[in-house]
């Protein structure tokens, strides 16, 4: 009999990816991916541990499924993701309802591991083997097929911001073979993806060695853009300082490259980037922008912004805020710092809860009027759409502009995969809403 298998993810682009994986993995062992909560044979935590209490809400959201089978046998319970990386063998004393602690350069061995658990052992397996684990997946063929399809191409991290935990959950630099990565991408396209999103922890700092030739992530793009199938490309999360001429040149030769950049700078204060050990300066991240934009004048940036970093005074802050007024960043993400254990500002005296959270305030302001500010300039303009799905419960069809912002209108089904031109009627901070407009469809 078919068995029942659920993830619930939580965290970055990357942990979606490798939920999805996983489905393709579990399902030679005859796992059918389902919503049903109620009713699992194995339930799957892929955990976050960039922020705040991580580790609890594990605990927390471990509680509930347990409740939820108190009556009833329950599933085979497997923690995964940077939590499960960070605490290994620790959950598993503490909370024995759990099965399987499994980090994500593993997953290549969540099969075996299953297995090995029908048969009675507790599990705990967090050794870092990108290698293993990208090959073993290479010959599973990828069965996501949703129109816009995440595609990960780097993992890792060998730059060590003072704040991050990612280079200890994720483990070094690694890059996949070019090579593999464009039959994946073959492979997503014949599935029906007209959007790739390149991912990786530092997605720009791709680079692989084949022969004499490295391949950089323009490489990849310069390949993705002949694909006739495929309509848009994008990648993320960058590095400033992995953001070379090569790349930068890709905006200006490539049709299929949305002009928006996901570019963290953490703060607009050199000495708080120095503090942060983040390798690049506030001048080095302006000269991109103003390549970029020389370049492209209709790129638009977002970014992430880290508050109330140990040492932040108002001063540095109010340099953050000067360099959001300039740039007018759209859809950016802004958090306070949160202490990690384990890295080097885990002990760090921190600023004060109100401060930071009267300085969170103001950031938020700006992000969000200047993100008002562009939505508002579409009203009455027809913009580019690529239709990805229908809402569920309305009769009504999602899809993104050019900048990633969420555009919702009415339409038939058979809309969706397609560009089509839509004509805006009115907008939020958060999403645009219009009408088809007639006569005016691109070439699908
Ligand atoms: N590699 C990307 C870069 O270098 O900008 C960032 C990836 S990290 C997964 C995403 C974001 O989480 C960071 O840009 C940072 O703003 C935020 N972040 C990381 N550690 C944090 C911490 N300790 N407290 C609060 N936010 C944090
Ligand atoms: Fe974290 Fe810094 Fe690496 Fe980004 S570059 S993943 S913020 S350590
Ligand atoms: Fe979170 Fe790990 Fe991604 S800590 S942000 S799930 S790399």
């Amino acid at each position: 009999m078919e068995k029942k298998i659920f993830i619930k993810t939580l965290g970055c682009q990357m942990n979606e990816y490798d939920s999805n994986r996983i489905y393709d993995s579990v399902k030679r062992l005859g796992f059918e991916k389902t919503k049903d909560q109620e009713n699992l044979d194995c339930y799957v935590l892929n955990t976050c541990h960039i922020r705040d209490k991580a580790k609890e809400k594990v605990y927390h959201e471990i509680g509930r499924v347990k409740e939820l089978y108190k009556e009833k046998n329950k599933p085979i319970i497997v923690v995964a993701g940077c939590v499960a990386q960070a605490e290994n063998q620790e959950m598993l004393k503490r909370e024995p309802y759990i099965d399987i602690v499994i980090g994500p350069q593993s997953y290549h061995k969540i099969n075996d591991k299953l297995l090995n658990f029908i048969k009675g052992n507790k599990i705990e397996e967090t050794e870092f083997d990108a290698v293993s684990k990208f090959n073993y997946f290479d010959n599973i063929k990828n069965k996501e097929n949703k129109i816009s399809s995440y595609l990960t191409i780097q993992e890792g991290c060998d730059k060590f911001c003072t704040f991050c935990v990612v280079p200890y959950t994720r483990g070094p630099e690694y890059s996949r073979p070019f090579n593999k990565i464009i039959s994946e991408t073959e492979s997503l396209i014949k599935s029906g993806a007209k959007e790739i999103i390149l991912l990786g922890q530092n997605v720009n700092a791709y680079s692989y060695k084949e022969k004499s030739k490295v391949y950089r992530i323009s490489d990849l793009i310069n390949k993705l853009e002949s694909y006739s199938e495929l309509k848009r490309i994008r990648f993320t999360t960058s590095h400033p300082r992995d953001m070379t001429d090569d790349l930068i040149e890709c905006y200006s030769t490539s049709k299929k490259l949305m002009p928006f950049v996901h570019l963290p700078i953490q703060s607009g204060s050199n000495k708080i980037l120095k503090l942060m050990n983040r390798k690049h300066t506030v001048e080095k991240y302006i000269e991109i922008y103003e390549k970029l934009i020389k370049i492209n004048p209709e790129i638009k940036f977002s970014s992430d912004f880290l508050i109330s970093y140990p040492g932040e005074t108002n001063d540095d802050f109010t340099e953050t805020l000067s360099l959001v007024k300039k740039i007018k960043f759209i859809n950016s993400f802004s958090f306070i710092f949160s202490p990690r254990p384990g890295t080097k500002a885990a002990n760090l005296d921190q600023i004060d809860k109100e401060i930071s959270q009267e300085r969170l305030l103001k950031i938020q302001e700006y992000l969000f009027k200047f993100q008002l500010n562009l939505n508002e300039s579409f009203i009455n303009k027809t913009i580019d759409v690529l239709i990805e799905n229908e809402l569920e419960g309305q009769n009504k069809l999602f899809g993104r502009n050019q900048y990633m912002n969420s555009v919702i209108f009415e339409g038939n089904k058979n809309l969706i995969g397609k560009n089509i031109n839509i004509k805006i009627e009115r907008v939020n901070q958060k999403s645009l809403f219009g009408k088809v407009e007639k006569n005016n469809m691109r070439a699908a």
